[in-house]
């Protein structure tokens, strides 16, 4: 058999590794608790349960969707994007669901590179950011992201050459791994940028609902401009405990946003009806739901500040995002220090290069396991550390 090379340019996908090692693990009857994987603990809400339901109850849901979406949903995600972020869509042609955030940051990558194109990818970032335009044949080069630059590329050391060549510049605020939040007057550079460089900016906004103590994420489209030059991808995976449904929306740039649509009219048949009408619950009815799970999050985040801190793992409190992006300790690499967690304190983190290169030197920490397990798996990391197995 013969199989296309475009796999083999692609690393394997972190997350299938890490669920290996979770695995293999478990089948060893080691007790491990995985703050690897950012996929919400809690149930979905129940309103948006409710709405699936009905959905499913009615016989006209059971035929092929369309890829444009229903009105109801096109028009929920308006008057979300409206009342949330102060951003004005059109619902015929600046909205379009996604199955999940993922899938549209994959695809949009067919829709828009051609073979010797450039992705523009935040390093580290998330993992489909470079296997989307490695799949549509394209180049992905790396922005490092600094902790000295607040985790947010330095759009001026792209070399002129990579930027002539360069047609997608993705970005991600509040961000996964590092959880970050965008800076002031941030954005506004990236539309300048954009626009003096030929650029589509896709902004995944996979976590603006999860924020902590009054801080409130923006969406890129507030940007002046931002519409001319790009998209953002929204998605209820995080604040709405979604993560199982597979439902997203692509919003912005009408062109760029019926291109990917015209893609996918290809590829899949649109999102169940059933689930259009549940994500219409979760962005009118369940409206306020992320901020008890923020609530949630936030009591987490501080249980982890104190215990790191009291292990000698200094960490600021992130603004938004249910990650921890965290130095290992001193004499270790990434992987020898989150092969030793596992091993010897049976917890799984996420090794930072496994978001891309400049995450050496880094591990992640979800917040997406329940408190009691949370303590637990602290606790166990601080015994190891006090008994000296692993040194700080
Ligand atoms: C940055 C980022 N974007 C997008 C997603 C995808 O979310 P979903 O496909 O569930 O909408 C995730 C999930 O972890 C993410 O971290």
């Amino acid at each position: 058999m013969r199989f296309a090379r475009r796999l083999d340019a692609v690393p394997p996908y972190l997350f299938a590794e890490l669920e290996r090692k979770l695995v293999e693990k478990r089948a060893a009857g080691v007790d491990v608790i995985s703050l690897g994987i950012g996929d919400p603990d809690l149930p979905t809400p129940e309103a948006v349960i409710e709405a699936l339901i009905a959905g499913a109850r009615d016989a006209s849901t059971h035929q092929y969707p369309t890829n444009h979406g229903s009105q109801e949903l096109r028009e929920a995600a308006v008057g979300f994007y409206r009342e949330r972020f102060g951003v004005e869509l059109d619902p015929g042609s600046e909205v379009v669901p996604a199955l999940g955030g993922k899938e549209a940051v994959g695809h949009i990558a067919l829709a828009l590179l051609d073979p010797g194109d450039v992705a523009l990818a935040p390093d580290p970032g998330y993992p489909p950011y470079t296997s989307g335009p490695l799949f549509a044949n394209a180049e992905v080069h790396y922005l490092p992201l600094d902790e000295e630059n607040a985790f947010l590329p330095d759009l001026d050391l792209i070399p002129g050459e990579t930027l002539e060549r360069a047609n997608v510049l993705y970005l991600n605020y509040p961000n996964n791994p590092t959880g970050a939040v965008v800076q002031s007057g941030y954005f506004e550079r990236a539309v300048e940028f954009a626009r003096a460089n030929s650029l589509v900016v896709v902004h995944d906004n996979a976590y603006s609902e999860i924020c902590f103590d009054g801080y409130r994420a923006p969406s890129f489209l507030e940007t002046p401009g931002a519409k001319e030059v790009g998209v953002e991808i929204f998605s209820p995976s995080k604040g709405w405990n979604m993560t199982g449904w597979r439902s997203g929306l692509v919003a912005g740039n009408a062109e760029v946003v019926e291109r990917y649509r015209q893609l996918k009219t290809n590829l899949d048949s649109g999102m169940f009806e059933a689930v259009q009408r549940a994500t219409v619950a979760a962005l009118t009815t369940a409206r306020d739901f992320p901020r008890e799970m923020s609530e949630v999050y936030r009591r987490r985040r501080d249980l982890v500040v104190e215990a790191l801190a009291a292990i000698g793992l200094e960490v600021a409190p992130p603004k938004a995002t249910p990650y921890f992006w965290v130095r290992v300790p001193e004499g270790h690499t990434s992987e020898s220090f989150t092969e030793l967690v596992l091993e010897q304190a049976g917890v799984l983190v996420s090794p930072g290069p496994a978001y891309g290169p400049s995450g050496e030197g880094f591990f992640r920490i979800s917040l997406t396991v329940p408190d009691e397990r949370l303590e637990e798996a602290v606790r166990r990391i601080e015994t190891s550390l006090r008994s000296g197995i692993i040194t700080a």
